[in-house]
């Protein structure tokens, strides 16, 4: 697949994730076989950009993809400048992010909200497009409301200002991540626009992505929350679409409690000890997701505070995680809705506090 200029291997990309996505875990997954790995939504106001957040946000891990960084605001001149500073930065392709239902954000009429504004989202888009030399990408949700998806209308507008692609997360910004994807209106953008798309949502298994991608006929998948706890989702959907039943590569035989140390190790390096600890903590936990004896291990392992014990702990435990059990949790999208709703309304109570701005779903971040 080619955006603009820029080629990619394999059409799979991974969702940018706030407080998931980070820097060692978009190694970790383009190690597994993502090709897309586009950065947490990084704020548009670049007089943010020295706070520890977004810095840890920007700052870079090689993973021998090109770099896409996902910007995220509402005002045209101030998203030309942050899109300007990222391709500084090294920003091999930008994502303007247009499917956030952040409560903040969309107050500010940022994230999904935009998508009620088709001149703006006009008026954003060339703007963006003309700040930079790179290519611009936009991902958006199918409309504003079950009643007014107007997602078609968006993407032809995105098209005609030269956004080089597209992704659509299947549902409406109203329906936040309560329901099921739906892939109807993927398809209808498909039709409509000559550039890349990539459909999004409630993709959780190999045999779900073949699906999705035979019914849109998208150019690329995204996914998101599936890769939680099992970011090698990427190599069987990789191994599925070679139709490669004999994979001996050393990528497939590593152990998962490898690929656990080893994101933790990467978690270390790039936070510190105590944070990458914390952090460790919220991926440990989605990691033993389903894995018999998963309430033993989370209550030992939300005590230990220093990587030696963590490290220990995961050693310990080693045999018991196992990628069959990961597979078998294939969640409806109502369920991990709730779940994701209610992350929601931890972080918007937190930002209420905070007063942050364009923070939506960072709320894991810290919750770990
Ligand atoms: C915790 C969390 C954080 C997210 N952060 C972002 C973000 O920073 N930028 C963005 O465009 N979408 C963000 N999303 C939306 C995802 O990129 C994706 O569109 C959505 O989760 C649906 O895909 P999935 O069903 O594969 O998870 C976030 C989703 C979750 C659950």
């Amino acid at each position: 697949m080619k955006i603009g200029d820029v080629e990619f291997e394999n059409p799979l990309a991974l969702a940018p994730m706030a407080g998931i996505s980070d820097a060692p875990f978009r190694q970790l997954c383009a190690r597994l076989g993502a090709n897309m790995t586009p950065t947490e939504m990084i704020t548009a106001d670049v007089m943010l950009w020295g706070s520890d957040k977004t810095r840890y946000r920007l700052r870079n891990r090689d993973n021998g993809l090109p770099r896409i960084i996902q910007i995220a605001g509402y005002d045209s001149e101030m998203l030309s400048d942050a899109a300007a500073r990222a391709e500084q930065l090294g920003a091999a392709i930008i994502d303007i992010n247009m499917g956030c239902p952040a409560k903040k954000v969309c107050r500010r009429l940022a994230g999904s909200s935009l998508l009620k504004d088709p001149p703006l989202v006009r008026r954003i888009t060339e703007r963006v497009v003309a700040s930079v030399t790179v290519p611009v990408t936009l991902k958006i949700r199918t409309g504003w409301c079950p009643e007014s998806r107007n997602g078609v209308q968006i993407a032809r507008i995105a098209e005609a200002s030269g956004i080089a692609a597209v992704t659509v997360h299947g549902r409406t910004r109203e329906c936040r991540f309560s329901g099921d994807a739906e892939y109807e209106t993927i398809r209808e953008i498909k039709n409509a626009v000559d550039i890349p798309v990539l459909a999004n949502g409630d993709v959780d298994s190999p045999e779900k992505a073949r699906d999705v991608l035979n019914y849109t006929c998208a150019d690329g998948i995204m996914i998101g929350r599936a890769a939680r706890g099992r970011p090698w989702i990427f190599s069987e959907i990789k191994k599925l679409f070679a139709k490669d039943d004999q994979n001996t590569s050393s990528l497939h035989l590593l152990s998962v409690r490898d690929i656990i140390l080893n994101h933790l190790d990467g978690l270390y390096s790039f936070y510190g000890e105590s944070t990458g600890v914390r952090i460790g903590r919220k991926h440990l936990s989605w990691y033993a997701q389903n894995q018999d004896g998963a309430d033993v291990f989370r209550d030992r392992v939300v005590r230990v505070e220093t990587a030696r014990e963590q490290l220990e702990l995961t050693r310990d435990f080693g045999s018991f995680f196992s990628r069959e059990a990961s597979t078998a949790r294939v969640r409806s999208g109502r369920e991990r809705g709730g779940e994701d709703d209610q992350q929601k309304k931890n972080q918007d109570q937190k930002e209420k506090k905070s007063g942050s701005s364009v923070s939506r779903y960072g709320g894991s971040e810290q919750a770990a």
